[in-house]
C-alpha cells in the first residue's frame, strides 16, 4: 500500500451467495467488528437483485455497496441485462467487471471487458476492473504479457481523469477460491507491472494514483503480508467475505 497516493480498498464479492433477507444479520455481526476508524474503503459486491438491502444495510456501517456486473448496452431489449444507469440510480458505487468466472463461464473478452467498464465510468461508477493468468499461463512464463494485455485492452479509450476512478483487481484464476493464494512476492510482482503498464499509457502520475487490488484466497492470515505489498492497495475478497469476522480482520490487516 502506498496511503500517500491512493486509496487502499477492501472489498468482498459475495459471487452468488447468500440471499437479500441474510444481509441484516450479517451486517448487525459485521458492524461491531469493522475497525473504528476505517483504515480502507470498505465495499461488498452483490448480485443485483440484492443491492438495494446492502445499500440500506450498509449505510449504517459505511460500508458502500457495489454489482458484480454490467451490460455493456445502455438500454433496450436486451432481456436479464441490468445497465449501469440501473445500478447508479439505486444508489451502487462500485462494480466488479471481466472476473475470471464471467470470462470462463459467459465467454466474456477483454473488449467487452472495456465497454463495460465505460458503461460504468459513463454513469460516475468505479469499475474493479478484474485481470490474471490461469495456471497454464503462469507456467509458460507469459504471466506479465497476458496481464499487460488485458490490462491495455481493459483501460482502451479511458482517458486519464476517468482512470483516477478505476480499480485494477489482479486475480491470478488458479488461486481464486483454491486456497492457493499467490505469495505475497508474486502477487507484489505482478501488481508492480500493472502499474508499470499502466505509467507506460497515462505517464507516472496517473499510474501512481490507481489502486491496485490483489484477489485470490485472501484471508484474515495472509492480509497482512499481501497489503503490505508497496503496489499492493487492496483485496478482492470472495469466500472470506462472506464470513463477518474474517472480513473485518482484512480490513483491520490493512491499518499498517
Ligand atoms: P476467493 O475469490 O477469495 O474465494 O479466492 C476471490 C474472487 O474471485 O474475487
Amino acid at each position: 500500500m502506498n496511503r500517500k497516493y491512493r486509496k487502499t480498498v477492501i472489498a468482498g464479492n459475495w459471487k452468488m451467495n447468500l440471499t437479500a433477507s441474510e444481509i441484516k444479520p450479517f451486517m448487525e455481526q459485521l458492524k461491531p467488528l469493522l475497525p473504528k476508524s476505517r483504515p480502507c474503503d470498505v465495499v461488498l459486491c452483490t448480485p443485483a437483485v440484492m443491492l438495494p438491502a446492502m445499500i440500506k444495510a450498509g449505510k449504517d456501517a459505511k460500508v458502500a455497496a457495489g454489482g458484480q456486473d454490467v451490460s455493456k448496452y445502455e438500454k433496450g431489449a436486451y432481456t436479464g441485462e441490468v445497465s449501469a444507469a440501473q445500478l447508479a440510480d439505486i444508489g451502487a458505487k462500485y462494480c466488479i467487471v471481466g472476473h475470471s468466472e464471467r470470462r470462463q463461464y459467459h465467454g466474456e473478452d477483454d473488449m467487452l471487458v472495456n465497454a463495460k467498464a465505460r458503461v460504468l465510468l459513463a454513469k460516475g461508477i468505479v469499475p474493479i476492473i478484474c485481470v490474471g493468468e490461469s495456471l497454464e499461463q503462469r507456467e509458460a512464463d507469459l504471466t506479465m504479457e497476458y496481464v499487460a494485455y488485458q490490462v491495455k485492452a481493459a483501460l482502451h479509450g479511458i482517458d486519464a481523469t476517468q482512470l483516477r476512478r478505476c480499480i485494477i483487481a489482479y486475480e491470478p484464476i488458479w488461486a481464486i477460491g483454491t486456497g492457493k493464494t499467490a505469495t505475497a512476492e508474486q502477487a507484489q510482482e505482478v501488481c508492480e507491472g500493472i502499474r508499470a503498464v499502466i505509467r507506460k499509457i497515462y505517464g507516472a502520475r496517473p499510474a501512481r494514483a490507481v489502486s491496485i487490488l490483489y484477489g485470490g484466497s485472501m484471508n484474515a492470515k495472509n492480509a497482512a503480508e499481501l497489503l503490505a505489498q508497496p503496489d499492493i492497495d487492496g483485496g478482492l475478497i470472495g469466500g472470506a467475505s462472506l464470513k463477518p469476522a474474517d472480513f473485518a480482520a482484512i480490513v483491520a490487516a490493512s491499518d499498517q
